[in-house]
């Protein structure tokens, strides 16, 4: 008996001894110095994480490089694979970015979401000033969404097909596109991608479905109409560019109305701004910084109370907030992303992550 005790005692000791002293066994791993869980988004999260990918950073910086591999499993190129980047000239194409990035991607074990084949707002100036039949738009057209698809093919899991081709009341936007082939450019786009590659997964990609009922409905309306013409597509992308003042209530209702269309969601471009009425350039105090982390808690919870097989996943557009688009020349400086300036997590990255567990 007292062998058995002295026996049982000492191995209590020794495995604690032995936890402590590898402090990366299994178990333990997750237990940072101050004794808080400490895992990665992609670890938490039940649904891919992605982030918007700047190429130049990328290439350059360490920190951003281990950060992505560390936290992300899916990525968007923010730029690089977008028409005025690939196609620069009518028979001109521009592959190093987006093929830096992809097998950056595919190295690290990365699911790759392309960005866009079509941004109707957004043309190469030769594009612009192209001047041809509706046949002739037809065919550049093709070209260059097929040229590009294959190009990608069998390393890029999916494809904004088009990107933002309604106005916020629900018409159809003005474009070259719209003006030259007529509003069925929408589902050419989505034939001619099929075409290329009959297994990547397409989406139509666009902002505001939260604050414009108008625009949701038009989106709704685009889907039921394919859907009843057999015309491709797969999923539904809600940019959900937001701001801490858009309730909860419109973000889940318009979360829910796409989701009743049965196809994958894809929250593709977040981040919730914080200065929208402030001076040029502030630091957030911590009242605005807890209003922001339960902004994307409440975006999270409403994302996961979908079906888990719709849930295409949450990408964020950029990583750090000084790589956000919304710090560009003319706009406010922001702090609208889930990691700072300097890379480290925000009240936001942890509240993103408790929601993504069911905890918050
Ligand atoms: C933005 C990029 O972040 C900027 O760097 C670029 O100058 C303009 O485009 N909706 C989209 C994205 O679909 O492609 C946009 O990205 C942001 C709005």
């Amino acid at each position: 008996m007292m062998i058995f005790f002295k026996y049982k005692t000492f191995s209590i000791i020794s495995v604690s001894f032995f936890c402590l002293a590898i402090s990366n066994c299994s178990f333990v791993s997750n237990a940072n110095s101050i004794g808080q869980v400490d895992t990665t988004l992609k670890a938490i999260a039940p649904f891919p994480v992605g982030g918007a990918v700047k190429i130049n950073l990328l290439r350059n910086d360490r920190l951003y490089r281990n950060l992505l591999i560390k936290e992300y499993n899916s990525l968007t190129a923010e730029n690089a694979m977008k028409f005025v980047a690939l196609h620069p000239g009518k028979d001109s194409y521009r592959w190093e970015d987006a093929d830096y990035i992809v097998n950056f991607a595919l190295d690290n074990n990365i699911r790759v979401h392309g960005h866009t084949l079509i941004w109707p707002r957004v043309n190469p100036p030769w594009v612009t000033t192209f001047k041809g039949s509706r046949n002739d738009w037809k065919r550049m057209l093709k070209t260059h969404i097929q040229t590009v698809v294959k190009h990608f093919k069998g390393k890029v899991k999916s494809w904004d097909v088009v990107n933002e081709a309604f106005e916020d009341n629900g018409t159809y936007k003005d474009n070259v596109w719209l003006r030259n082939i007529g509003k069925d450019y929408i589902e050419l786009c989505f034939k001619y991608a099929r075409e290329a590659d009959p297994n990547v997964l397409l989406f139509y990609n666009d902002y505001g479905h939260e604050y414009s009922t108008k625009k949701l409905q038009a989106v709704l309306n685009l889907v039921k109409d394919f859907k009843s013409r057999n015309i491709p597509i797969d999923g539904l992308g809600l940019q959900m560019h937001t701001v801490v003042r858009v309730t909860d209530l419109k973000i889940k209702n318009a979360i829910n109305a796409v989701a009743s269309t049965g196809l994958l969601i894809h929250l593709s471009e977040l981040e919730v701004a914080i200065n929208y009425q402030q001076p040029k350039s502030f630091i957030p105090d911590k009242t605005l910084l807890d209003r922001q982390a339960s902004k994307y808690a409440s975006i999270v919870k409403a994302y996961l109370s979908i079906p888990k097989k719709q849930q295409y996943g949450i990408t964020t557009w950029n990583v750090g907030d000084k790589d956000s688009w919304k710090n560009s020349k003319g706009r406010n400086h922001d702090h609208p992303l889930l990691f700072d300036y300097q890379y480290q997590p925000k009240p936001a990255y942890k509240a993103f992550k408790l929601a993504a567990e069911g905890k918050q």
